[in-house]
């Protein structure tokens, strides 16, 4: 099996800036044991999708111990692998291939919070002198009775829950199941630091941290402001501004401990998730580029899908990027509606190329590449606990958790039981069997526009340089040295032509059809409704500014 490096011989930049990362969600991606749910020799039995993809890193959603409150994100043993994903042995299995194929394999840590299961926690509830207490955070009712003060949690309802053995609350960010470490406390700090060195001494190449950004809260406990903007109907998490429950000042001390970790090692990462406006995200590289790798940049999630607002977006993310901090990109993953759902398959397509090409690291959620959709959900399917708490806003997460569609057999090919989310109703015609012998498909565009970042440093490693946006026409240029790849994309259903102020000569690497593919450009760029194209610039031609 050639792996992505034999692809590649001339590799220039970090592989965790170079390789695009695959999210798999285990429980969703394939069945071994006929229970419904994904697991690890599933994965292990899939490992020809990521290499036949071109994806160099796979990052799994959790797979430790977990009651499964939050579907893993409630972990009981941070060193122990769910029974329901199989065993220590099985994950060993699969990250030995990966590495074999040249695949990097990250998981998922999450130090915000444990499950309410896991024995620091049931220790911590025991007794108000347990040497455990100061683990969690713990407060006395308010005066008046009641929790300690007004802070919410991410998944409705307050953020405290009351517990009658010592009369005190605890703190949760998310679910009553999911209590929150106190990071302020040197002994947890150092026991996540032991669980991170744990994985890395077992050869797994590095983690997406979970949910960091909430690590600390105030210590004084202040009231959360009322948020100003919140109207009735919208999601109430909003209703409060988190002030003093998320992004503390001391939060990139925290970071820069785990980041030692994780450097105490040759050639690991450490990944963020951080939900915060594109200003804020960035003290999580570390004033010294010693806080994460990179934070996860959303921003492609909540964006308007139009020309202009784009081009503004990727300009001031350029722009707002610390020197020498590393760009990335991510358009789904499992909390957030599907990119082909959000802006409908035509533009699916757009958004897969604008992915690739962009400077910096690109992120697919497993199912993307073969345009999943939201998959609608039954009151009684209803699995996500976010649904169960805030029911009826259009919060949950299940529909977008659903199994991954390999072939046109019954389950998708996911599962010979009863899934444990239904599968799409379009698995027959949308699934990685039948796209793979299609040149047309949305999956075949991904393979191509992975296998041209591969090839092109100006996609891999180039800088970026804005054109043009106007109407629906985004423009711009990638470039290493002498190598130009133009990017022209058309976010509309109307035929575009750029026109430039000289003409601009090159030739067509490929289109978001699947013709066109070498056919010269001299002076205009024209581009049919929905397509989009990467241009290799001939070298000596200027790329004047677009008169569109
Ligand atoms: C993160 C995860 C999400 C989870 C939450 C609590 O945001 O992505 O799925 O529910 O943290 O752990």
């Amino acid at each position: 099996m050639p792996t992505p490096l034999d692809r590649k011989p001339t590799m220039i930049g970090e592989w965790w800036q170079v390789f695009a990362i695959y999210q798999v969600y285990p429980r969703s991606f394939q069945d071994s044991n006929h229970d419904g749910t994904g697991d690890l020799q599933g994965i292990i039995s899939r490992l020809a999708h990521f290499i036949e993809l071109g994806v160099g890193t796979i990052w799994l959603s959790p797979v430790f111990t977990s009651p499964m409150a939050d579907f893993g994100y409630d972990i009981s043993d941070y060193r122990g692998i769910d029974p329901l994903f199989g065993t220590m042995h099985d994950f060993h299995e699969l990250l030995a291939a990966c590495h074999s194929a040249g695949l990097k394999v990250l998981l998922d840590l999450v130090p915000n919070h444990t499950s309410a299961q896991h024995p620091w926690f049931l220790e911590s509830r025991m007794a108000l002198n347990n040497p455990k207490r100061d683990w969690f955070l713990w407060r006395d009712p308010s005066p008046g009775g009641g929790p300690p003060n007004n802070w919410i949690s991410q998944f409705g309802g307050s953020g405290w829950e009351y517990d009658v053995k010592t009369g005190q609350y605890y703190y949760h960010t998310f679910l009553k199941e999911q209590p929150d470490l106190n990071w302020h406390n040197p002994e947890v700090r150092e026991a996540i630091h032991d669980v991170m060195r744990f994985w890395l001494e077992h050869g797994v190449d590095g983690f997406r941290a979970d949910a960091i950004w909430y690590l600390l809260k105030d210590e004084q406990f202040r009231n959360n402001p009322q948020n100003p903007n919140f109207r009735p109907g919208e999601p109430p998490q909003q209703a409060l501004i988190p002030l003093y429950t998320a992004d503390h000042p001391d939060i990139h001390a925290i970071i820069r401990g785990m980041r030692r970790v994780v450097d105490e090692f040759p050639k690991r990462v450490l990944l963020g998730e951080i939900y915060l406006p594109i200003e804020r995200i960035m003290a999580y590289y570390g004033r010294d580029l010693d806080g994460t790798h990179f934070p996860f940049n959303f921003s492609l999630l909540e964006t308007k899908w139009e020309a202009r607002v784009i081009a503004r977006l990727i300009s001031e993310y350029e722009a707002a990027l610390p020197r020498g901090g590393w760009p990335n990109w991510v358009l789904g993953n499992h909390d957030r509606p599907r990119i082909a759902t959000r802006v409908g398959p035509d533009q699916a397509r757009i958004a897969a190329m604008l992915l690739l090409t962009l400077r910096g690291t690109p992120t697919i959620y497993y199912g993307d590449e073969i345009g999943l959709v939201n998959v609608p959900i039954e009151p009684s399917q209803v699995q996500d606990p976010f649904e169960k708490n805030v029911p009826g806003l259009g919060l949950g997460r299940d529909g977008v958790r659903t199994p991954m569609q390999w072939d046109a057999t019954a389950n998708a090919g996911f599962t010979s039981a009863q899934p444990w989310l239904p599968v799409s109703d379009d698995y027959e015609t949308r699934n990685v069997g039948c796209q793979r012998d299609d040149p047309a498909t949305i999956y075949n565009l991904y393979r191509r526009l992975i296998a041209t970042r591969r090839q092109r440093l100006s996609l891999s490693i180039g800088c970026y340089r804005p054109i043009a946006a106007a109407g629906d026409l985004l423009l711009f240029v990638r470039q290493h040295e002498d190598e130009r790849t133009l990017v022209a994309l058309n976010f509309g259903s109307e035929p575009l032509a750029a026109s430039f102020a000289q003409p601009l000569q090159g030739q067509i690497l490929m289109s978001t059809f699947t013709d066109r593919a070498s056919e010269a450009v001299n002076g205009e760029v024209s581009l049919r409704p929905h397509e989009g194209l990467m241009i290799d610039v001939a070298i000596g031609s200027e790329i004047p500014p677009s008169t569109i």
